[in-house]
């Protein structure tokens, strides 16, 4: 499978490297495909690193994993139309600090995961991945797995590729509903960054437990 990573990020470098190790042809989408360390991690991994238009081009499955107040931005110089049609596996959060405290951005009768939909409404976006720390996206550690990825979309069909994904990563995955439930697992992120901030550990991820 062609995986298009957008970001270069911990969460971008994270998945992009977990895909590769998994077999895919990856390539990861920066402003800055030059970049020394990129490069390095690169050559580590066996993935490329290119543009955001390349990698959004080349995948069949995309990840969005973009700083918040980018991602409008990221997916302009992706190209809107490589988006159409395709599974995009959203990890962003909206998170505002800019008072000091955490917040989210968007909120109310609204979220993250409904923002891209709207902004890319030809293509299957599914929030997911957003509710861990990156060190444990792909095969998690953690006493009492594997833990769950609690996900929401409008596509059947994305979000069956979402839970081959996680479960291929070592995750649980549980279907929430549709992209409006990103509303809760936006708050969710705020959940689990609060707990990491005051624990001052980012070893814990969410299970739900059933008989
Ligand atoms: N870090 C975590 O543990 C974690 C966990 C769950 C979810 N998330 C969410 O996942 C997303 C990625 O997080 P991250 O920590 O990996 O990285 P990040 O530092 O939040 O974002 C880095 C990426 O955002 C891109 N970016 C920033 N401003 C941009 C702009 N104006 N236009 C285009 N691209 C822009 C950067 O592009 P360049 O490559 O060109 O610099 C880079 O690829 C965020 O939304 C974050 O909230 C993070």
């Amino acid at each position: 499978m062609n995986i298009g990573i957008l970001g270069s990020g911990d969460v971008g470098r994270t998945l992009g490297a977990g895909f590769a190790a998994g077999g895919h042809d990856v390539r990861l989408g920066t402003r800055s495909p030059d970049r020394d360390d990129l490069q390095t991690w690169a050559s580590d991994t066996g993935a490329t690193v290119t543009t955001f238009n390349d990698a959004a081009a080349f995948g069949h499955i995309l990840v969005l994993a973009v700083g918040w107040d980018g991602v409008e931005n990221a997916i302009r110089l992706a190209g809107r139309d490589h988006f159409a049609g395709k599974t995009i596996l959203d990890a962003t959060n909206p998170l505002d600090f800019s008072d000091g405290t955490l917040r989210l951005a968007v909120h109310g009768e609204d979220s993250s995961g409904e923002r891209v939909q709207a902004w890319l409404p030809d293509a299957h976006i599914v929030k997911c991945f957003n509710t861990v720390g990156a060190d444990q996206m792909v095969n998690p550690e953690l006493e009492g797995g594997p833990p769950t990825m609690f996900i929401a979309g409008n596509d059947d069909g994305a979000k069956k590729t979402a839970a081959e994904v996680l479960d291929a990563f070592g995750w649980e995955a549980v279907d929430l509903g549709g992209i409006e439930m990103s509303r809760h697992l936006d708050a969710l992120a705020i959940i689990w960054i609060t707990h990491a901030m005051r624990a001052k550990s980012r070893n814990h991820a969410f299970k739900l437990l059933t008989d």
